[in-house]
């Protein structure tokens, strides 16, 4: 990440998420300082989206989405953080700054996406011209509409065509090979094209930027499909073909069907199935699905019904399980042997091959089925093994319902005490002092711990740090050094609001756990938060003190404590001392 965080802050503090969300969905004024609305996020007919000024941080009592005027771009415009930044910059006049190298790259490259639109109108060209292309194509059976919606185009044979089109310069052909359309000659002088005697499949990233080529050869021979090398341009682990098309063609995308070739997401499209994707020739990857859950909430992965689809599919269900949460659908369908969604919607209708995704296998079924096959569960130690390899894989879900559902459903199927093995999946649960886990205090009427306190608070209101009058003792208190950095960075930035610091835990483990001191309810009422606050802190002071003198002492009693730890001691018992007098 190249932006530096002052522009951030900057960006944060001139943007106000109240104008920002008011212009996307009208803000109703209600109570105190927050603005409410229908939750842009989730379907709902009762306002449960908060929108706070103070803290610039918005919150849905409904579906939980939250976070700064980023956040909002990130979720409601489906950008990445990047381009969030980038699109904020933009409405509030101001110009991203990068590193000088990001500058360098980032200039050239609208001209090599240029080249590339060149490149691909010349093959559009020579495809008009060609008749071996066009009655390729016809046989195919695609129509001239989708040729021209695709862009498709033919590579001439031969060796120099695109190279004495477009490289007319020595800077061109540079730039040419850059982009790998291309390719230097290992001995003598020159270049010569990548692509030759091949229909051509123009690649465009989300944006509609062309990026790279799939081709494929006429006749047979190897390889079937030649794509674009990896280029600054194109990286083939994190694109889809045929998203930009589905997603121009589709206001909505409720729901995203992945298949395997260029020639699947085409002829699906023809037949009015404009919301397949394709990876390029590659396993589908994290960036992968991360990009399409932006989109859509209900994915259909599409395989081969052979070994082979099945262990990709298998594949993919890894790749998703930790990205899985309880708003995302996910579903696996399986063709019939040696059908793929081109043959098959040819000879079916549109309907008919949308009626398949109703017999599709949802991701727990094809879960418990894979797993299922290998281990005997009519005994003992094959049902211990299945719900252990369950249980490894249930562990990286989020703690949501949908993690509890395939708990449940474990729970009978290996016929073990559902009891059990919540207790073993908590058993190994991360434990690091920074991520809290919070109960339901409030709804049981438990006031928070005086450290989740102090957090929440100063989360809330960042200015509160501002009352402390000395340094905090160290303590081994959970959440003790989250604590600390909140101080340190308010000191800092005294008029740091909620939003702008979440920004220091983007991306980060504690995020989640930021994210829930933002909203959590305190019910205290503005006048009594710097008491509240200054209480809390005190009460640490006095664990903190306790529990430092208490381990030094237990030091002693086994070892000669050093000068510097003596010192300390007598310090801290001091401190306690005078404490308790002024109480
Ligand atoms: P397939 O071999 O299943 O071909 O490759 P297909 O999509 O059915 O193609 P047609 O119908 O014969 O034209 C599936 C995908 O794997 C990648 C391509 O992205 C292709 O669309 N692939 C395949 C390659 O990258 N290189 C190859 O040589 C073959
Ligand atoms: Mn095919």
């Amino acid at each position: 990440m190249n932006i530096p965080r002052e522009f951030i802050e900057l960006l944060l503090a001139k943007v106000d998420v109240v104008d920002l969300i008011n212009t996307h969905i009208p803000l109703r004024k209600k109570s105190g300082s927050n603005y409410f609305a229908r939750c842009p996020f989730h379907n709902e007919k009762s306002a449960s989206f908060s929108v706070s000024q103070p803290k610039q941080f918005y919150y849905c009592f409904g579906c939980g989405a939250h976070g700064n005027a980023i956040d909002f771009m990130i979720q409601h415009d489906r950008l990445n953080f990047p381009e969030a930044v980038e699109a904020l910059a933009r409405l509030a006049g101001m110009e991203v700054p990068r590193d000088a190298t990001a500058v360098k790259k980032n200039d050239a490259l609208p001209g090599l996406h240029e080249l590339m639109t060149k490149a691909a109108d010349c093959y559009y060209d020579q495809m008009r011209k060609t008749k071996r292309a066009i009655d390729y194509l016809k046989q195919r059976g695609i129509s001239g509409a989708i040729t021209k919606q695709f862009q498709l185009g033919y590579a001439p044979a031969g060796w120099a065509y695109l190279n004495d089109q477009l490289g007319k310069t020595e800077t061109e052909k540079k730039q040419l090979a850059e982009i790998g359309l291309i390719i230097k000659k290992n001995e003598g002088q020159g270049y010569y094209d990548r692509f030759r005697d091949r229909i051509m499949f123009p690649i465009h990233d989300y944006r509609g930027r062309l990026i790279g080529f799939g081709g494929r050869i006429l006749d047979q021979g190897e390889p079937k499909y030649l794509n674009s090398p990896e280029t600054p341009l194109f990286q083939k682990g994190h694109e889809l073909y045929g998203l930009y098309q589905a997603q121009k063609q589709n206001r909505n995308l409720d729901r995203v069907i992945l298949v395997e070739g260029y020639m699947d997401v085409i002829a699906l499209f023809q037949h009015g199935i404009t919301y397949a994707v394709a990876t390029l020739g590659t396993a589908t990857t994290t960036h992968h699905l991360e990009r399409l859950f932006r989109y859509t909430s209900e994915l259909i992965f599409c395989f081969d019904g052979d070994e082979a689809g099945r262990t990709a599919a298998w594949r993919a269900l890894q790749v998703i399980f930790p990205m899985m949460n309880d708003t995302l659908q996910v579903k696996f369908l399986f063709l019939p042997d040696g059908e793929d969604p081109d043959s098959l919607v040819r000879k079916e209708d549109k309907t008919a091959f949308e009626q398949r995704f109703e017999t599709a296998l949802s991701l727990s079924t094809f879960f418990f089925q894979t797993l299922g096959k290998q281990s005997d569960l009519n005994t003992m130690e094959g049902r211990a093994r299945f719900a252990a390899s369950a249980l490894g894989h249930i562990k990286q879900l989020p703690p949501e319902l949908f993690q509890s559902i395939l708990l449940n459903e474990l729970s009978k199927r290996a016929r073990i005490d559902l009891a059990e093995l919540k207790s073993q999946l908590k058993s190994n649960d991360d434990t690091d002092s920074n991520v809290i886990v919070f109960t339901k205090e409030a709804a049981k009427g438990k006031a928070p711990t005086s450290l989740k306190l102090a957090l929440a608070l100063l989360v809330q209101q960042p200015s509160l740090a501002n009352e402390l009058s000395e340094a905090l003792p160290p303590s081994q208190l959970p959440g003790y050094p989250l604590l600390l950095k909140l101080i340190e960075i308010i000191q800092q930035n005294p008029h740091i609001n909620t939003g702008t610091l979440m920004e220091y835990w983007r991306g980060q483990k504690e995020e989640p756990t930021i994210a829930k001191l933002a909203q959590m309810e305190h019910l205290i009422p503005e006048s009594g938060l710097k008491n509240e606050f200054l209480g809390a802190i005190r009460k640490l002071f006095g664990l903190s003190l306790n529990a430092g003198i208490d381990r030094l002492l237990a030091k002693a009693a086994q070892e000669d404590l050093s000068e510097e730890e003596k010192q300390e001691l007598s310090r801290w018992i001091a401190k306690k001392k005078e404490d308790n007098n002024n109480q």
